[in-house]
C-alpha cells in the first residue's frame, strides 16, 4: 500500500495516491484530479511535474548524481565506449561481446547517406544554421524509409530506424559542415570506430586521411557518452511529446533537435565560446563580466552556469574539465579561453550571488573548449550534442510506446477576456 496525500480545497478533501521510485523519489499521482474535482495543477516550466515514470536515467541534482540504467556516469566515462553506452541506454543492460558486435555492425552498415540526399545539402545556403539542416535532413530521412514510419518498439521495425538515425546523424553533421566550407563529402570507412568515423568524415581529405591522436578520439567518444541521456529535459520531453501523437521516430528526433538548438539548452555550448571569445578579444575584465551577469537589468548571463536539476555540481562538467586539460596537452595547445573559463568559475564559485542560487558550471561550460581544441567549428557544437543525445531520445521514445502512454496534452488556466461581442470595424 502506498502512502496517500490529502488535498483540501474549499472544505472538500481528495485522497491522492503516491508513487515511489526505485531511488525513493516520491510523486503524488494527480491523474484523477480533474475528473474528481474539476481542478488542474499549475506548474509553468514543469519544475514540479513528473510527466512519466522511466527506467532509463536517474539524476539526483542535490547530490550531483547521474546514472544510466543504474550505472554511474563516472564509471561509464572511465570504462565504456559510446557504442556500449548507447546499447545500455536503449536496451537496459550492458551488452555481451556478441550483442555489442552485432549492434556495432548494424550501426556500421548504416553509416553512409543516400547519394540522392546530396542535393538537399546543396540546396541550403552556405551559412545555413547546422541545427536547422540537421533537423530538416532527419525528417528527410523519413522520405527514403517510408516503410519504417511506425511506432514499433521491438524487432527490425524498431532496430533498423534506430540504427539508421544513430549512425547517419554523424554523416549528416559531417556533410553539413563540408557543404558549408565547399568541401566534397567523405564516404565512411568500415574499419573505423563510431567516433573515428565521424572525425574521418569531418576532417579527412581525399589524399590526406585524418588520423586523430588516441587522446582526441577518446575525448570525442567521451563527449558523446556524457551527452547520451539526461532524463526529461527540454529536448527529450519534446521528443516524447511529438512521439506521443504516434509520430515516427524520425520526426520525433527532428523535433528534439529544434528544442536542443536554443541557447538555454544545447545551444549553450556555442554561447559559452562566444562569451569567452568576447571577453578575450575585447579585453573585458572577467570580474566586470561576472558583475554584469548578476545585474538583473542586463541581459547578460554567465553561459554554461546553472541547471534546472543540478544544485551542487554537474558531474559531466567535472569529468569534461579533466579531459580538456588532457586534450590540450596532447595537442600542445595553450588556449587563453581555458584560463578565462577557469577564472570565471573561480570567481563565480566564491560569489554569494552564484552560491546562494546554487549555480555551478554545467556540461556546456568546458565542452566548447574541448571541441574547439579538436578543431570542431563553433557553429557545429550543438550538432555534436545532438549526436551524443540520440540514444537518450530514442530510448525515451521507445519507452513511451512500450508503456502505451496517452497523447501528451497539458492543460492551462485561461486568463484572457471573457465573452464579449464582436465590434464592427467602423466602431473600433
Ligand atoms: N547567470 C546568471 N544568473 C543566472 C544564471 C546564469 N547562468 N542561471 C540562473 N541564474 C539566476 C536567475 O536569474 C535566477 O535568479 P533570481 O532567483 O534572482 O531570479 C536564479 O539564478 C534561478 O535561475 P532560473 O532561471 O530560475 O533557473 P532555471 O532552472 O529556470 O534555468 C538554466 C536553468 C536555463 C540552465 C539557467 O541557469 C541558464 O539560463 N543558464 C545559462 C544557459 C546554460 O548554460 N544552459 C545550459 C543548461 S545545461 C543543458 O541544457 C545541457
Amino acid at each position: 500500500m502506498s502512502e496517500k496525500a490529502t488535498l483540501e480545497y474549499k472544505g472538500k478533501k481528495l485522497e491522492l495516491e503516491s508513487v515511489v521510485g526505485s531511488e525513493g523519489e516520491v510523486g503524488i499521482d494527480i491523474t484523477q484530479l480533474r475528473a474528481k474535482t474539476g481542478m488542474i495543477t499549475l506548474d509553468p516550466g514543469y519544475g514540479n511535474t513528473g510527466s512519466c515514470t522511466s527506467d532509463i536515467t536517474f539524476i539526483d541534482g542535490e547530490k550531483g548524481i547521474l546514472r544510466h540504467r543504474g550505472y554511474a556516469i563516472e564509471e561509464l566515462a572511465e570504462k565504456s565506449s559510446f557504442m556500449e553506452t548507447t546499447f545500455l541506454v536503449l536496451y537496459g543492460h550492458l551488452p555481451s561481446a556478441g550483442e555489442l558486435s552485432t549492434f556495432e555492425g548494424d550501426i556500421r552498415s548504416e553509416a553512409g547517406l543516400h547519394y540522392g540526399m546530396k542535393s538537399h545539402f546543396e540546396g541550403f545556403p552556405d551559412d545555413a544554421p547546422p541545427m536547422a539542416v540537421l533537423s530538416a535532413i532527419l525528417n528527410a530521412l523519413a522520405c527514403y524509409n517510408t516503410e519504417l514510419l511506425t511506432t514499433a518498439t521491438e524487432g527490425p521495425a524498431f532496430t533498423v530506424p534506430a540504427a539508421k538515425i544513430i549512425s547517419k546523424v554523424r554523416a549528416i553533421a559531417a556533410w553539413t559542415y563540408r557543404t558549408s566550407v565547399g568541401k566534397p563529402f567523405m564516404p565512411p570507412r568500415p574499419d573505423l570506430s563510431y567516433t573515428g568515423n565521424f572525425l574521418h568524415m569531418m576532417f579527412s581529405e581525399t589524399f590526406n586521411l585524418y588520423e586523430p591522436l588516441p587522446e582526441v578520439e577518446r575525448a570525442m567518444d567521451l563527449f558523446f557518452i556524457l551527452h547520451a541521456d539526461h532524463e526529461q529535459n527540454c529536448s527529450t520531453s519534446t521528443v516524447r511529446l511529438v512521439g506521443s501523437s504516434r509520430a515516427s521516430l524520425f520526426s520525433s528526433v527532428a523535433a528534439g533537435v529544434g528544442a536542443l538548438w536554443g541557447p538555454l539548452h544545447g545551444g549553450a555550448n556555442t554561447e559559452v565560446i562566444k562569451m569567452l571569445t568576447n571577453i578575450h578579444e575585447n579585453g573585458i575584465d572577467p570580474k566586470e563580466y561576472v558583475e554584469q551577469a548578476k545585474d538583473k537589468n542586463s541581459d547578460v548571463k554567465l553561459m554554461g552556469f546553472g541547471h534546472r536539476v543540478y544544485k551542487s555540481f554537474d558531474p559531466r562538467a567535472k569529468i569534461l574539465k579533466g579531459q580538456v586539460d588532457n586534450v590540450l596537452k596532447a595537442l600542445k595547445i595553450d588556449d587563453p579561453l581555458l584560463d578565462i573559463a577557469k577564472e570565471l568559475e573561480e570567481m563565480a564559485r566564491s560569489d554569494p550571488y552564484f552560491v546562494e542560487r546554487n549555480l555551478y558550471p554545467n556540461v556546456d561550460f568546458y565542452s566548447g573548449i574541448l571541441l574547439r581544441a579538436i578543431g570542431i567549428p563553433v557553429e557545429m557544437f550543438t550538432v555534436l550534442f545532438a549526436i551524443g543525445r540520440m540514444p537518450g531520445w530514442i530510448a525515451n521514445w521507445r519507452e513511451m510506446h512500450v508503456q502505451s502512454l496517452r497523447i501528451n496534452r497539458p492543460r492551462q488556466i485561461y486568463t484572457g477576456e471573457t465573452l464579449r461581442s464582436y465590434v464592427p470595424m467602423a466602431d473600433r
